[in-house]
Protein backbone atom coordinates (compact mmCIF):
# COMPACT_ATOMS: atom_id res chain seq x y z
CA UNK A 1 0.00 0.00 0.00
CA UNK A 2 0.88 3.32 -1.03
CA UNK A 3 4.95 1.36 -1.66
CA UNK A 4 5.35 1.43 1.99
CA UNK A 5 7.64 -1.71 1.75
CA UNK A 6 6.56 -2.88 5.20
CA UNK A 7 9.05 -5.60 5.46
CA UNK A 8 12.69 -6.52 6.99
CA UNK A 9 14.46 -9.34 5.51
CA UNK A 10 16.94 -10.82 8.71
CA UNK A 11 19.57 -13.58 7.08
CA UNK A 12 19.57 -16.09 9.64
CA UNK A 13 21.98 -19.09 8.96
CA UNK A 14 20.67 -20.90 6.39
CA UNK A 15 17.32 -18.94 6.22
CA UNK A 16 15.83 -15.60 5.57
CA UNK A 17 13.12 -14.24 7.86
CA UNK A 18 10.34 -12.07 6.56
CA UNK A 19 9.40 -9.85 9.23
CA UNK A 20 6.48 -6.88 9.11
CA UNK A 21 7.72 -3.92 9.79
CA UNK A 22 5.03 -1.87 11.66
CA UNK A 23 6.74 1.15 11.58
CA UNK A 24 5.31 1.17 8.22
CA UNK A 25 1.52 0.19 8.94
CA UNK A 26 -0.85 2.68 7.58
CA UNK A 27 -3.22 3.95 10.82
CA UNK A 28 -6.13 3.37 8.88
CA UNK A 29 -5.03 -0.15 8.08
CA UNK A 30 -5.86 -1.49 11.67
CA UNK A 31 -5.87 -4.97 11.29
CA UNK A 32 -2.22 -4.86 9.82
CA UNK A 33 -4.65 -6.87 7.07
CA UNK A 34 -2.96 -4.60 3.90
CA UNK A 35 0.55 -4.78 5.49
CA UNK A 36 0.30 -8.51 5.74
CA UNK A 37 -1.14 -8.88 2.00
CA UNK A 38 2.23 -6.44 0.81
CA UNK A 39 3.89 -8.84 3.23
CA UNK A 40 2.87 -11.59 1.25
CA UNK A 41 4.10 -10.13 -2.16
CA UNK A 42 7.58 -9.79 -1.02
CA UNK A 43 7.41 -13.54 -0.05
CA UNK A 44 6.71 -14.07 -3.56
CA UNK A 45 9.35 -12.26 -4.47
CA UNK A 46 11.86 -13.72 -1.99
CA UNK A 47 10.69 -17.85 -3.26
CA UNK A 48 11.30 -16.57 -6.83
CA UNK A 49 14.87 -14.93 -5.76
CA UNK A 50 15.65 -18.65 -4.31
CA UNK A 51 14.09 -20.38 -7.57
CA UNK A 52 16.25 -18.22 -9.66
CA UNK A 53 19.25 -20.07 -7.74
CA UNK A 54 18.13 -23.72 -8.92
CA UNK A 55 16.27 -25.11 -5.87
CA UNK A 56 12.68 -25.10 -4.52
CA UNK A 57 12.30 -22.72 -1.81
CA UNK A 58 11.27 -24.11 1.78
CA UNK A 59 8.54 -21.71 3.22
CA UNK A 60 7.40 -21.77 6.94
CA UNK A 61 4.58 -19.66 7.40
CA UNK A 62 4.50 -17.97 10.99
CA UNK A 63 7.11 -20.76 12.30
CA UNK A 64 7.79 -18.69 15.97
CA UNK A 65 3.97 -18.28 17.56
CA UNK A 66 5.53 -16.08 19.80
CA UNK A 67 6.88 -13.25 17.62
CA UNK A 68 3.84 -12.59 15.20
CA UNK A 69 5.91 -10.07 13.12
CA UNK A 70 7.89 -12.90 12.12
CA UNK A 71 5.59 -13.83 8.98
CA UNK A 72 7.45 -16.54 7.42
CA UNK A 73 11.29 -18.57 7.22
CA UNK A 74 12.51 -19.23 3.30
CA UNK A 75 15.40 -21.96 3.15
CA UNK A 76 17.03 -22.95 -0.18
CA UNK A 77 15.45 -27.21 -0.54
CA UNK A 78 15.98 -29.50 -3.05
CA UNK A 79 17.71 -28.51 -6.48
CA UNK A 80 15.63 -27.71 -9.48
CA UNK A 81 16.03 -25.33 -12.58
CA UNK A 82 14.00 -22.15 -13.03
CA UNK A 83 10.36 -23.15 -15.49
CA UNK A 84 10.77 -20.67 -18.60
CA UNK A 85 7.07 -19.35 -16.38
CA UNK A 86 9.42 -18.77 -13.96
CA UNK A 87 12.19 -17.17 -15.56
CA UNK A 88 9.30 -14.74 -17.15
CA UNK A 89 8.11 -14.00 -13.96
CA UNK A 90 11.77 -12.99 -13.19
CA UNK A 91 12.12 -10.88 -16.09
CA UNK A 92 8.64 -8.98 -14.89
CA UNK A 93 10.21 -7.70 -11.85
CA UNK A 94 11.76 -5.02 -12.78
CA UNK A 95 8.92 -3.11 -15.18
CA UNK A 96 5.86 -4.45 -12.85
CA UNK A 97 4.03 -1.41 -11.26
CA UNK A 98 0.27 -0.78 -10.19
CA UNK A 99 -1.06 1.25 -13.30
CA UNK A 100 -3.58 4.10 -13.12
CA UNK A 101 -4.51 5.39 -16.08
CA UNK A 102 -6.63 3.70 -18.69
CA UNK A 103 -6.02 0.19 -20.49
CA UNK A 104 -5.82 -0.49 -24.34
CA UNK A 105 -8.97 -1.88 -25.00
CA UNK A 106 -9.61 -5.57 -25.55
CA UNK A 107 -9.26 -8.71 -24.12
CA UNK A 108 -5.98 -9.98 -22.08
CA UNK A 109 -4.00 -11.76 -24.29
CA UNK A 110 -4.78 -15.82 -24.92
CA UNK A 111 -5.32 -18.00 -21.82
CA UNK A 112 -3.75 -15.30 -19.71
CA UNK A 113 -7.41 -14.86 -17.48
CA UNK A 114 -7.27 -18.70 -16.88
CA UNK A 115 -3.84 -18.54 -15.78
CA UNK A 116 -4.41 -15.82 -13.33
CA UNK A 117 -7.29 -17.64 -11.73
CA UNK A 118 -4.64 -21.12 -11.39
CA UNK A 119 -1.80 -18.77 -9.91
CA UNK A 120 -4.24 -17.79 -6.89
CA UNK A 121 -5.98 -21.55 -6.59
CA UNK A 122 -2.49 -22.73 -6.56
CA UNK A 123 -1.75 -20.48 -3.72
CA UNK A 124 -4.32 -20.84 -1.42
CA UNK A 125 -6.47 -17.38 -2.86
CA UNK A 126 -9.20 -17.29 -5.54
CA UNK A 127 -9.30 -14.51 -8.48
CA UNK A 128 -13.25 -14.12 -8.64
CA UNK A 129 -13.92 -12.12 -12.25
CA UNK A 130 -16.76 -10.21 -12.10
CA UNK A 131 -18.61 -10.52 -15.02
CA UNK A 132 -20.06 -7.29 -17.41
CA UNK A 133 -23.19 -6.47 -17.35
CA UNK A 134 -25.07 -7.09 -13.93
CA UNK A 135 -22.17 -8.61 -11.58
CA UNK A 136 -20.13 -5.78 -12.93
CA UNK A 137 -23.36 -3.33 -12.02
CA UNK A 138 -23.67 -4.90 -8.65
CA UNK A 139 -19.87 -4.33 -7.80
CA UNK A 140 -20.19 -0.64 -8.85
CA UNK A 141 -23.92 0.08 -7.29
CA UNK A 142 -22.13 -1.21 -3.79
CA UNK A 143 -19.11 1.10 -4.41
CA UNK A 144 -21.11 4.07 -5.14
CA UNK A 145 -22.78 4.15 -2.40
CA UNK A 146 -20.08 3.88 -0.10
CA UNK A 147 -18.35 6.76 -1.76
CA UNK A 148 -21.29 8.76 -1.29
CA UNK A 149 -21.50 7.46 2.20
CA UNK A 150 -17.63 8.91 2.57
CA UNK A 151 -18.61 12.27 0.60
CA UNK A 152 -21.49 12.45 3.58
CA UNK A 153 -18.26 12.73 5.92
CA UNK A 154 -15.38 14.69 4.21
CA UNK A 155 -14.33 15.63 7.80
CA UNK A 156 -14.73 12.29 9.78
CA UNK A 157 -11.46 11.32 11.47
CA UNK A 158 -11.27 8.50 9.12
CA UNK A 159 -11.32 10.40 6.12
CA UNK A 160 -8.89 13.22 7.55
CA UNK A 161 -6.36 10.39 8.42
CA UNK A 162 -6.59 8.76 5.00
CA UNK A 163 -5.84 11.70 3.23
CA UNK A 164 -3.46 12.29 5.65
CA UNK A 165 -1.12 9.56 4.87
CA UNK A 166 -1.92 9.74 0.80
CA UNK A 167 -0.28 13.14 1.50
CA UNK A 168 2.43 11.99 3.53
CA UNK A 169 3.20 8.94 1.29
CA UNK A 170 3.18 10.64 -2.50
CA UNK A 171 5.95 12.13 -3.55
CA UNK A 172 6.31 14.93 -6.08
CA UNK A 173 7.68 15.05 -9.60
CA UNK A 174 11.94 14.73 -9.10
CA UNK A 175 11.49 13.53 -5.72
CA UNK A 176 14.87 10.97 -5.06
CA UNK A 177 12.50 9.00 -2.47
CA UNK A 178 12.92 5.16 -2.61
CA UNK A 179 9.26 4.61 -0.91
CA UNK A 180 5.67 6.17 -1.25
CA UNK A 181 3.84 6.82 -4.69
CA UNK A 182 6.44 8.57 -7.60
CA UNK A 183 4.24 11.43 -9.62
CA UNK A 184 4.01 9.72 -12.73
CA UNK A 185 1.82 6.65 -10.84
CA UNK A 186 -0.73 9.74 -11.06
CA UNK A 187 -3.27 9.52 -13.49
CA UNK A 188 -2.88 11.76 -16.81
CA UNK A 189 -6.51 13.56 -16.34
CA UNK A 190 -9.53 14.15 -14.07
CA UNK A 191 -11.55 12.60 -17.11
CA UNK A 192 -9.69 9.83 -17.66
CA UNK A 193 -11.36 7.05 -16.78
CA UNK A 194 -15.06 7.55 -15.66
CA UNK A 195 -16.58 4.30 -15.04
CA UNK A 196 -14.03 2.82 -13.81
CA UNK A 197 -13.60 1.53 -10.22
CA UNK A 198 -13.27 4.31 -7.79
CA UNK A 199 -9.49 4.69 -6.69
CA UNK A 200 -8.88 5.54 -3.21
CA UNK A 201 -5.15 7.04 -3.75
CA UNK A 202 -6.25 9.62 -6.67
CA UNK A 203 -9.71 10.20 -6.13
CA UNK A 204 -10.25 12.96 -8.92
CA UNK A 205 -13.56 13.50 -7.70
CA UNK A 206 -15.10 11.40 -10.86
CA UNK A 207 -18.65 9.60 -11.05
CA UNK A 208 -18.82 6.51 -9.56
CA UNK A 209 -21.66 5.39 -10.72
CA UNK A 210 -23.43 2.91 -13.56
CA UNK A 211 -23.48 3.00 -16.13
CA UNK A 212 -20.28 4.66 -16.39
CA UNK A 213 -20.72 8.53 -17.74
CA UNK A 214 -17.52 7.88 -20.55
CA UNK A 215 -14.61 6.19 -20.98
CA UNK A 216 -14.93 1.92 -21.40
CA UNK A 217 -14.77 0.02 -18.15
CA UNK A 218 -11.35 -2.14 -17.89
CA UNK A 219 -10.91 -5.14 -19.70
CA UNK A 220 -11.01 -7.31 -16.91
CA UNK A 221 -12.29 -6.51 -13.21
CA UNK A 222 -11.53 -9.17 -10.29
CA UNK A 223 -11.22 -9.42 -6.33
CA UNK A 224 -9.15 -11.43 -4.55
CA UNK A 225 -10.40 -13.40 -2.60
CA UNK A 226 -9.07 -14.85 0.77
CA UNK A 227 -10.01 -18.09 1.99
CA UNK A 228 -10.24 -16.68 5.31
CA UNK A 229 -10.15 -13.26 7.38
CA UNK A 230 -6.90 -14.30 9.34
CA UNK A 231 -3.29 -13.54 8.99
CA UNK A 232 -2.28 -16.83 7.36
CA UNK A 233 -4.98 -16.37 4.99
CA UNK A 234 -3.72 -12.39 3.67
CA UNK A 235 -0.01 -13.74 3.63
CA UNK A 236 -1.43 -16.04 1.05
CA UNK A 237 -3.51 -14.02 -0.92
CA UNK A 238 -0.30 -11.57 -0.84
CA UNK A 239 1.55 -14.34 -2.32
CA UNK A 240 -1.24 -14.91 -5.25
CA UNK A 241 -1.26 -11.59 -6.27
CA UNK A 242 1.98 -11.05 -6.76
CA UNK A 243 2.47 -14.14 -8.77
CA UNK A 244 -0.66 -12.87 -11.44
CA UNK A 245 1.01 -9.77 -11.23
CA UNK A 246 4.45 -11.34 -12.53
CA UNK A 247 2.63 -13.50 -14.87
CA UNK A 248 0.32 -10.83 -16.10
CA UNK A 249 3.34 -8.11 -16.12
CA UNK A 250 5.03 -10.58 -18.60
CA UNK A 251 2.93 -10.43 -21.14
CA UNK A 252 2.40 -6.19 -20.59
CA UNK A 253 -1.15 -6.47 -18.55
CA UNK A 254 -1.06 -4.53 -15.85
CA UNK A 255 -3.26 -3.74 -12.96
CA UNK A 256 -4.72 -1.12 -10.67
CA UNK A 257 -5.32 -2.08 -7.52
CA UNK A 258 -7.76 -0.82 -4.85
CA UNK A 259 -8.85 -1.23 -1.18
CA UNK A 260 -9.82 1.08 0.60
CA UNK A 261 -13.98 0.28 0.06
CA UNK A 262 -12.75 -3.21 1.45
CA UNK A 263 -12.09 -1.53 4.87
CA UNK A 264 -15.58 -0.96 5.80
CA UNK A 265 -16.87 -4.18 6.79
CA UNK A 266 -20.09 -3.49 5.29
CA UNK A 267 -19.00 -3.45 2.20
CA UNK A 268 -16.83 -6.45 2.42
CA UNK A 269 -20.09 -8.72 3.56
CA UNK A 270 -22.43 -7.13 0.65
CA UNK A 271 -19.38 -8.15 -2.09
CA UNK A 272 -18.86 -11.40 0.26
CA UNK A 273 -23.31 -12.13 -0.17
CA UNK A 274 -23.77 -11.11 -3.52
CA UNK A 275 -20.49 -12.03 -5.55
CA UNK A 276 -17.66 -13.67 -3.59
CA UNK A 277 -19.45 -16.32 -1.57
CA UNK A 278 -16.87 -18.71 -1.15
CA UNK A 279 -14.58 -16.40 0.84
CA UNK A 280 -13.21 -13.32 1.78
CA UNK A 281 -12.70 -10.11 -0.21
CA UNK A 282 -9.89 -8.47 -0.18
CA UNK A 283 -8.71 -6.23 -3.02
CA UNK A 284 -9.96 -5.04 -6.40
CA UNK A 285 -8.03 -5.31 -9.37
CA UNK A 286 -8.53 -3.63 -13.07
CA UNK A 287 -6.36 -5.24 -15.43
CA UNK A 288 -6.07 -4.64 -18.99
CA UNK A 289 -2.87 -4.27 -21.71
CA UNK A 290 -0.63 -1.45 -20.98
CA UNK A 291 2.36 -0.82 -23.61
CA UNK A 292 3.99 1.33 -20.79
CA UNK A 293 6.25 1.04 -17.94
CA UNK A 294 7.42 3.37 -14.92
CA UNK A 295 9.36 1.05 -12.74
CA UNK A 296 8.43 2.58 -8.93
CA UNK A 297 11.22 2.87 -6.15
CA UNK A 298 11.90 0.47 -3.56
CA UNK A 299 14.77 0.76 -0.96
CA UNK A 300 17.70 -0.76 -1.33
CA UNK A 301 18.81 -3.95 -0.48
CA UNK A 302 21.34 -2.64 2.91
CA UNK A 303 18.17 -0.44 4.36
CA UNK A 304 15.61 -3.73 4.61
CA UNK A 305 18.21 -6.81 5.20
CA UNK A 306 19.81 -7.16 8.80
CA UNK A 307 21.78 -10.42 10.19
CA UNK A 308 24.79 -12.51 8.38
CA UNK A 309 24.92 -15.66 6.73
CA UNK A 310 26.33 -18.61 8.85
C1 LIG B 1 -3.03 -4.53 -0.05
C2 LIG B 1 -2.84 -3.48 -1.11
C3 LIG B 1 -3.79 -2.50 -1.28
C4 LIG B 1 -3.63 -1.51 -2.26
N1 LIG B 1 -4.59 -0.56 -2.41
C5 LIG B 1 -4.43 0.42 -3.34
C6 LIG B 1 -5.40 1.45 -3.51
O1 LIG B 1 -6.41 1.45 -2.81
N2 LIG B 1 -5.20 2.38 -4.46
C7 LIG B 1 -4.07 2.39 -5.24
O2 LIG B 1 -3.93 3.29 -6.09
N3 LIG B 1 -3.12 1.44 -5.10
C8 LIG B 1 -3.27 0.46 -4.18
N4 LIG B 1 -2.33 -0.52 -4.02
C9 LIG B 1 -1.14 -0.49 -4.87
C10 LIG B 1 0.04 0.05 -4.10
O3 LIG B 1 -0.11 1.43 -3.88
C11 LIG B 1 1.31 -0.28 -4.88
O4 LIG B 1 1.43 -1.67 -5.00
C12 LIG B 1 2.51 0.28 -4.20
O5 LIG B 1 2.49 1.69 -4.24
C13 LIG B 1 3.79 -0.21 -4.87
O6 LIG B 1 3.82 0.20 -6.20
P1 LIG B 1 3.95 -0.82 -7.38
O7 LIG B 1 2.79 -1.78 -7.34
O8 LIG B 1 3.94 0.05 -8.60
O9 LIG B 1 5.24 -1.55 -7.22
C14 LIG B 1 -2.48 -1.52 -3.07
C15 LIG B 1 -1.51 -2.52 -2.90
C16 LIG B 1 -1.68 -3.49 -1.95
C17 LIG B 1 -0.61 -4.57 -1.79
Amino acid sequence: MHNTQPWRFTVSGPAIELYADVSRQLMEDLTGREMIISCGAALFGLRLAVRSLGYQPTVELFPDPSQRRLLARVGAGRPEPMTADERAMLQAVPHRHTHRDAFEPGPLPGDLLQRLRDDAVAEGATLAVIGAGPEYQRLTAILASWSRWRDLYPTSPAEIQTRAEIFRWTHETGSQARDGVPAHAFPASAGRAAGRLPQRDFDLGRDWGFPPSGGPPPPVTAVLVAHGEDEESWLRAGQALQRMLLRAASQWVFAGLQTQPLQSTSVRSQIRSSLTPTGSPQLLLELGVVRSSHPTGRRPAGDLTTGEAR
